[in-house]
C-alpha cells in the first residue's frame, strides 16, 4: 500500500491500527489457487481463518469461492456468518469439547478428528442427537517442517494428529468405518507454518498419498479429499522463499505420480493462511518518543506485543518504515519497543532508520497474518481498529475497542463494593 494512503488512514482513524489491502488478498488467493489448479484441477482452498478471522476478510474469501479451516466454535460461527457453505468448512482442533462437537455436527461441517477418544465422543454425540457426521482424521506423519519450533506441528513429538507410526492412524480409520452415521470423507495433515523448504512438502505429500493408497487397498476407503494443510512461508526479510508455482509443483508432482495406484481422483485441499493475508496487512503505530540511553537508542511506539505478538513469541521479523520520512537517509540504529511492561516487548531490534521524532508514523509490514488475531488486552489496552482499503476507499471493518469493553464482562461481588 502506498505510504501516502497509509498516512491518511493513520490520521483519519488513529493509531495503532491494522490496515488491509483487499486487492492484495484477492491477488494472493488467485495466484495460489491457479498455481495448484493448473497442475491438479481438482483443487480447493480452505483458507486458515485463524490467520485473520475478520468477518470482512472472510467475506472476501467467500466471494472468491474459498472454503475455510476453522479451529474453534467462534471461527465456525464467523465462517457461517460470512456465508461459507458447511460442506466447505473443516473443523480442526486437537482438543474439541462436547459443545464444539455438537456445534460442528449441527452445522454439518467436516469434523477433522485428532484422536480416537474424540472419535468415541463424536460417536456418542451423533447417537444422542440421531444425526450423522462427516469426518476426516488429522494424521501425524512425523515430518520435520524445518521452521521455528513453536510453529512446527508435524514432528513425531507434536501434540497434533494421530500417528501414522505403529498403524495408529490406519486403526482409527478402521474403527470409524464401523461407526454408524459417520461418513469418512478425507484425510488431513498440517505440518507447520512459515515453511521455506520445498522438500518438506514433497515428503508430506508422499507419506499422505501412500497412506491414502493403503486405506483404499486394505480398507476399501475412497476419500473425497486429501488435505495437506497450509504452511507456505512468505518473505518477511526479503529472503528467498518458494513461489506458489514451485510449491505447487512440489506437491502436485507427487499427487499426480500416485494417480494410477490410487485409482481415483480425490479433491486436493490446501489451507493457506499466511500466504493469503500476510503481505496484505500493515500495522501503523505512532512514535511517542525517542529515548537515548548510554547503550541504545529506543523508539517508543503506541502499541506493544498485545497488538503484534509475533516478534515476542517467535522472534519474528517485520520490516518497518517511517512513513512520513520515506526517502530520508537511514542514519540511526534503533530498537523499536512497545508500551507493555515486559522487557520482551521489542517489536523490531537494531533497525537502521532515519532520525525520527515524536508523532512520526511507523509501519510494520507483512502483519496481515497472525497480527490482530493474536492480539489481546494485556496491560488493559483496548485492541486496535481494523481498516480495509480498496481503490480510493478506506473503511472500518472492526471498531477500536473502548475502555467500556475492558469492563463489559466483569462483575464485582456486592460485598466488595462496601
Ligand atoms: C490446521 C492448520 N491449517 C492451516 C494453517 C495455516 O498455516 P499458514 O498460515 O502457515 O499457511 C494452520 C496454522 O497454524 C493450521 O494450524
Amino acid at each position: 500500500m502506498d505510504p501516502e494512503v497509509l498516512l491518511k488512514v493513520a490520521r483519519k482513524f488513529g493509531t495503532p491500527v491494522y490496515v488491509y489491502d483487499e486487492d492484495q488478498i484477492r491477488k494472493n488467493y488467485r495466484t495460489f489457487l491457479s498455481a495448484i489448479k493448473s497442475r491438479y484441477k481438482n483443487t480447493r482452498i480452505r483458507y486458515a481463518l485463524k490467520a485473520n478471522p475478520s468477518l470482512a476478510v472472510c467475506h472476501i474469501l467467500r466471494q472468491e469461492d474459498s472454503g475455510v479451516d476453522v479451529v474453534s466454535e467462534g471461527e465456525l460461527l464467523t465462517a457461517l456468518k460470512a456465508g461459507i457453505k458447511p460442506k466447505d468448512i473443516i473443523f480442526t482442533n486437537n482438543s474439541k469439547t462436547d459443545k464444539e462437537l455438537t456445534a460442528a455436527v449441527d452445522a454439518g461441517v467436516i469434523i477433522n478428528l485428532d484422536s480416537l477418544h474424540e472419535l468415541y465422543r463424536l460417536k456418542k454425540t451423533i447417537k444422542d442427537k440421531k444425526k450423522s457426521a462427516k469426518v476426516s482424521f488429522r494424521v501425524n506423519l512425523a515430518v520435520d517442517p524445518k521452521t521455528h519450533p513453536k510453529i512446527a506441528t508435524g514432528l513425531r513429538e507434536s501434540k497434533f494428529g494421530i500417528h501414522l507410526e505403529g498403524g495408529l492412524a490406519f486403526k482409527a480409520y478402521g474403527v470409524a468405518k464401523g461407526v454408524k452415521g459417520l461418513g469418512i470423507t478425507g484425510v488431513h495433515t498440517h505440518i507447520g507454518s512459515q515453511i521455506t523448504e520445498l522438500g518438506v512438502f514433497s515428503e508430506t505429500t508422499e507419506k499422505i498419498m501412500e497412506f491414502a493408497c493403503q486405506l483404499r487397498e486394505e480398507l476399501g476407503i475412497k476419500l473425497e479429499f486429501i488435505d495437506l494443510g497450509g504452511g507456505l512461508g512468505i518473505p518477511y526479510m526479503g529472503e528467498n522463499v518458494p513461489t506458489p508455482e514451485a510449491y505447487a509443483e512440489a506437491i502436485t508432482s507427487v499427487v499426480n505420480g500416485f494417480k494410477k495406484r490410487l485409482g481415483y481422483e480425490p479433491e486436493l485441499w490446501l489451507e493457506p493462511g499466511r500466504y493469503i493475508v500476510g503481505n496484505a496487512g500493515v500495522l501503523l503505530c505512532r512514535i511517542t518518543g525517542v529515548k537515548e540511553t548510554p547503550y541504545k537508542k529506543f523508539v517508543n511506539v503506541d502499541a506493544g506485543f498485545n497488538v503484534l505478538m509475533r516478534p515476542a513469541m517467535y522472534d519474528s521479523y517485520h520490516r518497518v518504515e517511517v512513513l512520513n520520512r520515506v526517502g530520508d537517509e537511514a542514519t540511526e540504529t534503533y530498537d523499536v519497543v512497545g508500551n507493555i511492561c515486559e522487557s520482551g516487548d521489542v517489536l523490531a531490534k537494531g533497525r537502521r532508520l532515519p532520525k525520527v521524532s515524536e508523532g512520526d508514523i511507523i509501519a510494520f509490514y507483512d502483519a496481515g497474518a497472525y497480527g490482530f488475531s493474536m492480539s489481546s488486552q494485556y496491560n488493559l489496552r483496548p485492541r486496535p481498529a481494523e481498516i480495509l482499503v480498496w481503490g480510493e476507499t478506506a473503511e472500518v471493518i472492526r471498531e477500536r475497542e473502548t475502555f467500556e469493553d475492558l469492563f463489559r464482562h466483569q462483575r464485582v461481588p456486592k460485598d466488595l463494593l462496601k
